[in-house]
């Protein structure tokens, strides 16, 4: 689909596609550089068999082309075909293709599709290799983003976990009195989380490139109360609208579906599945489908590896580095300790409790390590409130009420149901381009699109004045499910405003297209 107006690009540079192009982009690869500089350092100390000297050596030679990659990047280079074939996990034809009919350089090409590019350039990097095919060069961030959110993370499972059982109890029991505070508090539960889950897309990574624990605890401040959310709400561009419509098509459904199009993860991926357990106990949806991406995409985005990395993390007594308040001394050493060793190793957690600690596994996350985890935690009543809460996750997903639309190691190809998400195209092109994926969505009663990647992609990253309808502004894809999105703003594409709140924003914050403080809700129906 052509939209009627321009794409964003970095050739406009006011934009914030120029900023990311010419600075963000850069230091996003530097760190990648530095972060394998730094794992295969890591491999210098260790003598366990493996081939650590083709593995160091190999890692140089993928240093030299994230170098080189920057380097060009700098220059505004033309892109180059990525040259993955089919059978080289995901094929790269459709990339280069484009990339050889239209000669884009980097800060002429769409910023979209230069990005999408970026991130598929790179995991060839490592995918065409014979030791780091494995390798998420994001990971560690993301652990170490996710060990800062402790504090925000326990306290909303600390009331979640309460409104879960209330809500529960609502259900079985005979006592109408109980069943109609259970059906009149839900909704007001349902905007609650549904925002947390929204402010939960404050914390990304790739937009906040040197985040410290301090800036991480801000942005997750403001949890479950309804006065901070009241508070927060004024940031919400749209109003609050879109959750009536979401709630009133959920309230309505039997045995309904959700979807949610995840966006990052840790701490937002984590807002997300407190929300996901409440639909559950509401009764009105007994199936959860969670769409991750297939590769290392945007820094933050949630992997299936990461998905089940959350699972078992949440179930760890010391993964959390923040979570000082009713913790002994020697908790707090014990998870200070345990986090030195996540730092250099992020499987640490998945490798059983305190076991021992191998570097040669580095940043690979080892699924059946984590079902080996998740089962002992299992056996074991949890003693806080998200360590009970993520064992009853797992619970769902073995049990089928969550599931992952698609699941399996790195780079495994995700098949008709995942790779459309780390293609190129924007939304609008899902009925065509990924019929499959169109007709299974078609099934669920609401898909939840988070954050502001999932947007650029509904809205085809293009110019659209501010006070298009969304739904216009979608193409085709508008109508063909119920959708809610769930954004913080962080790129220069918008749509749905009205043209007062426009103008005002536009007085009150110059900024507010970009800088993560304000957001959308938006609720489009199936037609
Ligand atoms: O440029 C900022 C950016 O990398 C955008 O490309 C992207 O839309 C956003 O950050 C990622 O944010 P989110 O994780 O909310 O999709
Ligand atoms: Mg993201």
């Amino acid at each position: 689909w052509d939209p009627p107006v321009p794409l964003w690009s970095a050739t406009d540079k006011s934009s914030f596609a120029y900023e990311s192009t010419s600075k963000r982009w850069p230091e996003i690869l530097a760190g990648t550089i530095s972060g394998l500089v730094n794992a295969s350092h890591a491999l210098s100390y260790q003598n366990d068999g493996e081939n650590v000297t083709g593995k160091m050596e190999e890692s140089k030679i993928i240093i030299e082309k994230l170098s080189k990659l920057k380097h060009d990047m700098g220059r505004d280079r033309p892109l180059e075909a990525i040259g993955l074939s089919e059978s080289d996990e995901l094929g790269t034809a459709e990339f280069d293709e484009v990339v050889k009919q239209k000669g884009w350089t980097w800060f002429n090409a769409p910023w979209l599709f230069a990005e999408c590019y970026l991130y598929r350039l790179i995991r060839s990097f490592f995918a065409t290799s014979q030791h780091w095919k494995y390798y998420d060069p994001f990971a560690a961030q993301k652990i170490s983003a996710f060990r800062s959110s402790g504090k925000a993370i326990n306290e909303l499972a600390k009331t979640v976990e309460e409104l879960v059982r209330k809500a529960e109890s609502a259900q079985t029991s005979d006592s109408s009195k109980a069943a109609a505070e259970g059906g009149e508090g839900q909704k007001l539960i349902f905007y609650l989380l549904a925002q947390s889950s929204l402010w939960g897309n404050a914390t990304d990574l790739s937009l906040l490139t040197s985040l410290s624990h301090a800036d991480i605890q801000d942005l997750q401040a403001g949890g479950l109360s309804t006065s901070a959310q009241a508070e927060r709400a004024k940031y919400i561009l749209t109003g609050l609208g879109g959750l009536d419509q979401a709630w009133a098509k959920v309230s309505a459904a039997k045995d309904g579906r959700v979807d949610f199009v995840l966006d990052n993860a840790g701490f937002e991926v984590t807002t997300d599945l407190l929300f996901a357990d409440w639909l559950l106990a509401t009764g009105h949806v007994k199936e959860v489908v969670f769409h991750p991406k297939v590769l290392p995409w945007f820094v933050s985005d949630v992997t299936p590896a990461d998905f089940h990395y959350t699972l078992a993390a949440l179930q760890s007594s010391d993964f959390f580095t923040d979570v000082s308040a009713g913790q002994s001394d020697g908790g707090k050493k014990a998870a200070e300790s345990a986090a030195a060793k996540a730092e250099l190793d992020p499987s640490y957690f998945l490798n059983a409790q305190g076991a021992s600690v191998q570097p040669s596994q580095s940043y690979v996350i080892d699924t059946s390590a984590v079902t080996k985890h998740v089962s002992a935690a299992q056996n074991t009543s949890g003693s806080t409130a998200i360590q009970r809460l993520a064992a009853r996750w797992s619970k769902h997903l073995s049990e089928g009420r969550f599931r992952l639309a698609f699941d399996g190691k790195l780079g495994q190809a995700a098949g008709p149901l995942g790779d459309f998400w780390t293609s190129f195209h924007f939304y609008a092109d899902l009925p065509t381009a990924a019929l499959e994926l169109n007709a299974d969505l078609r099934k669920s009663s609401l898909v939840i699109f988070k954050g502001d990647l999932n947007t650029r992609k509904l809205l085809s990253d293009a110019r659209w004045p501010d006070t298009t309808p969304f739904d216009q502004a979608m193409g085709p894809l508008a109508g063909q499910f119920d959708t809610l999105v769930l954004r913080t703003c962080k790129a220069d594409v918008c749509a749905g405003l009205s043209q007062e709140r426009f103008e005002a924003v536009q007085r009150e914050d110059p900024k507010w297209r970009v800088n993560g403080k304000w957001a959308i809700i938006v609720y489009v129906a199936r037609k």
